[in-house]
């Protein structure tokens, strides 16, 4: 069965996967700071956008809604899981972003663009595989665990407070 709630929350992981991969080719391609431009300045832009709202407002609907359903179903192991995972990658994305909004603005120096990149490869890396185990796990368990009530709710709430 195909839930509401799991197929924004899918729509939404493959956004995030394109910018990551998208974040990935920018730190492949560049040996040292790239020159400041307009494309490179929307890109970042962009990208600081999309990383803010996964983990400010995508991961705060999944830990303040979704899961609450979990617990209250005895499904605490998965919950746990994925929240320590979030717990560590919003710190990394959040500078992410701050470094590519900072970046857009006035360019990279050597020192950010190392910083830029040395953090960015990591988020890549963790986010990626965080979003593989809620594909793979969580939309099923949603699949199985909300009843058609909740997930109107639940969609209707992930609608208003992520978009
Ligand atoms: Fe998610
Ligand atoms: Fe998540």
């Amino acid at each position: 069965m195909n839930t509401q709630t799991g197929a924004l929350l899918h729509q939404a992981h493959m956004t995030t996967i394109e910018a990551l991969q998208s974040l990935d080719e920018l730190l492949g391609s560049h040996k040292k700071a790239p020159a400041k431009d307009d494309l490179l300045g929307r890109k970042l832009k962009q990208l600081a956008r999309i990383l803010k709202s996964e983990v400010e407002n995508h991961f705060g609907f999944e830990e303040n809604h979704l899961f609450k359903v979990f617990v209250e179903q005895g499904e605490t192991g998965i919950v746990t899981m994925l929240t320590h995972e979030h717990r560590s990658i919003l710190p990394l994305a959040l500078q992410v972003a701050d470094l590519a909004v900072a970046a857009a603005e006035s360019g990279f120096t050597d020192a950010t663009w190392t910083e830029f990149k040395d953090a960015g490869a990591e988020l890549v890396e963790r986010e990626i595989f965080h979003i593989q185990k809620e594909e793979m796990g969580l939309l099923a368990a949603i699949a199985s665990l909300v009843d058609p009530e909740m997930d109107e709710e639940l969609a209707n709430i992930y609608r208003a407070e992520v978009g």
